[in-house]
Order: structure tokens, then sequence, then C-alpha cells
């Protein structure tokens, strides 16, 4: 039995790996508005799952952000950005297709690497990617994760984080400004212009797709431990059948039928 993430470090990291059959993820989808506490639950869960102060090759759970498939800008576009005039709340700013292929081969139990994004210049990071293992479980957050028919269909789970709009503009404009590079005008504008009509428009009708909704988001302890027992029950499961494919059967002779 081979492994996937040995076999990977043998093989320095970037290609994809053969012989994983199996090793599909459970894959999680986690949607809600902007500063709803996506990143924020899928954290609290994979703290409760003892995850977090871990290699990363070595977690059976692991977190992606959609904000890696925003699609590159023209230059046009960027200065549009500069001036909060770009909207990047429309599903048109991702890159549909690379999100599409990105899940199906971590479907596929492959490794994959996938960019970061920077915020601050409204690009994404060339030069620093994240190497994506095959894992058991896979959280994947973002504001319009269930917006693509082709892509929802993926998830074997979908979680909607529902926090009040208020509460999200009030954590949104600190966000933008100290962490994001931006000045109160731009943020408003953006949110007034974009944001908060993107939202209503394409997100918030996503909701219907949910199987659990989280209502005030990472502060609904009761919400995430139920959907941590959860995913504990999968990983035993998983752990249960990777040991039956590994286990080597006596010959006919030795064994007893109940
Ligand atoms: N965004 C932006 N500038 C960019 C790219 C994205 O202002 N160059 C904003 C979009 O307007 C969008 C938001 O980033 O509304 C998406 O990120 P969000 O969901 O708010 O962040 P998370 O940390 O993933 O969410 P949460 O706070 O729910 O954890």
């Amino acid at each position: 039995y081979l492994n996937p993430r040995m076999s990977d470090k043998k093989m320095n990291g970037i290609s994809k790996i053969n012989g994983t059959e199996g090793k599909a993820p459970f894959l999680i989808g986690v949607s809600g508005g902007t500063a709803s506490g996506k990143s924020t639950v899928c954290k609290r869960i994979m703290e409760k799952l003892g995850q977090v102060d871990m290699d990363q090759a070595q977690r059976q759970v692991i977190c992606i952000s959609q904000d890696s498939f925003y699609r590159e800008l023209t230059p046009t576009e960027i200065s549009k950005a500069e001036k909060g005039q770009f909207n990047f709340d429309h599903p048109d700013a991702f890159n549909e297709t690379l999100l599409l292929e990105t899940l199906q081969d971590i479907l596929a139990g492959k490794i994959v690497q996938i960019p970061t994004y920077d915020y601050r210049h409204h690009s994404l990071n060339k030069d620093e990617f994240l190497t994506i293992y095959p894992a058991d479980v896979v959280l994947f957050e973002g504001i319009l994760v269930f917006y693509f028919p082709e892509i929802r269909k993926l998830f074997h789970m979908k979680l909607f984080v529902d926090t009040d709009s208020d509460t999200r503009l009030a954590r949104r404009v600190p966000r933008d400004i100290n962490e994001r590079g931006r000045d109160l005008e731009q943020v408003l504008n953006q949110y007034m212009n974009f944001v908060k009509p993107a939202f209503e428009e394409f997100c918030f009708p996503t909701k219907k797709f949910a199987d659990v909704i989280i209502p005030r988001g990472a502060d609904n302890t009761v919400a995430i431990d139920l959907i941590v027992q959860h995913i504990r029950e999968i990983l035993l499961n998983k752990g249960r059948k990777s040991e039956e494919r590994t286990l080597v059967l006596p010959s006919p002779a030795f064994v007893r039928t109940p």
C-alpha cells in the first residue's frame, strides 16, 4: 500500500499521482456572504478535529478558498479595482473552468497546486502556490461556491453561513481598511455598488441549495459541533475502508464465514 503523500514527496511535490483510487475526499462546500465567517467556521472545524498544528501534507482535513480562483484582471480592470469600481462579487470575476477542473482533480485524488490571492494588488501571487495533498475531507469556502451548477453538484455536503448583513458590513469595513489596504470611502462605495447587490442576486439565492444553514457563523458552536461529529464519522469510515484495502487476506481455507 503506497501512501499517496509519501509517493508525492518522492516525486518532488508537483506531479499528479496515480493509483490513489479510494482516496477521493469528502468535499464540503462552505458558502455565505462576505465576512459572514466562512473561514472562521472552517478554522473551528479543523481545530476541533486536531488538524491545525500539523504538517500540511499530513492533514486529513484541508481548507481551500474560492479567492484562489479569481481570474487575472486586465490593466484597465486593475485601475478600476483600485478605485473600488470593479465587481469582485459577480460570477464573471472567477475562473470557473480552473475551479471546476481543480475540484475534479482533487476528487480524483490528485495532488494539485493552487495560487494564493493578493487583495492589495487584486492579483494572484504567481510565485506563491499552495500544494494540496490528497486528504479525506476537503472544505471549499467562498461567496459563490454554490453558484455554478457543475461545481455545485460536486459537493457531498453544502453549508451556508448565515450572518446578518449589518454584522457582515461591520466586520468587512475594518478588515478591508486594515488588512486589504483600502480607504473608507472606497470600501463603502464598493459595498453599496457591487457587494450588496451581487450578494442579493448571486449569493443569497444559493442558500436554498445548502444542506445545513449555520446562523450566526462561527459563534454557533452547537452547529459546528454537530458538523464536526459528522466529519469524525466520515474519517472513521474512511480509515476502516483503507484498513480493509491493505488487509492481506488469508487463504480461503482459513476464512470463517460469520
Ligand atoms: N474582494 C475585494 N477585492 C479583491 C478581491 C475580492 O474586495 N481584489 C472582495 C469581494 O468584494 C468579495 C470578498 O472579497 O465580497 C470575498 O471574500 P470574503 O468572502 O469576504 O472573505 P472570506 O475571508 O473568505 O470570508 P469570511 O469573512 O466569511 O470568512
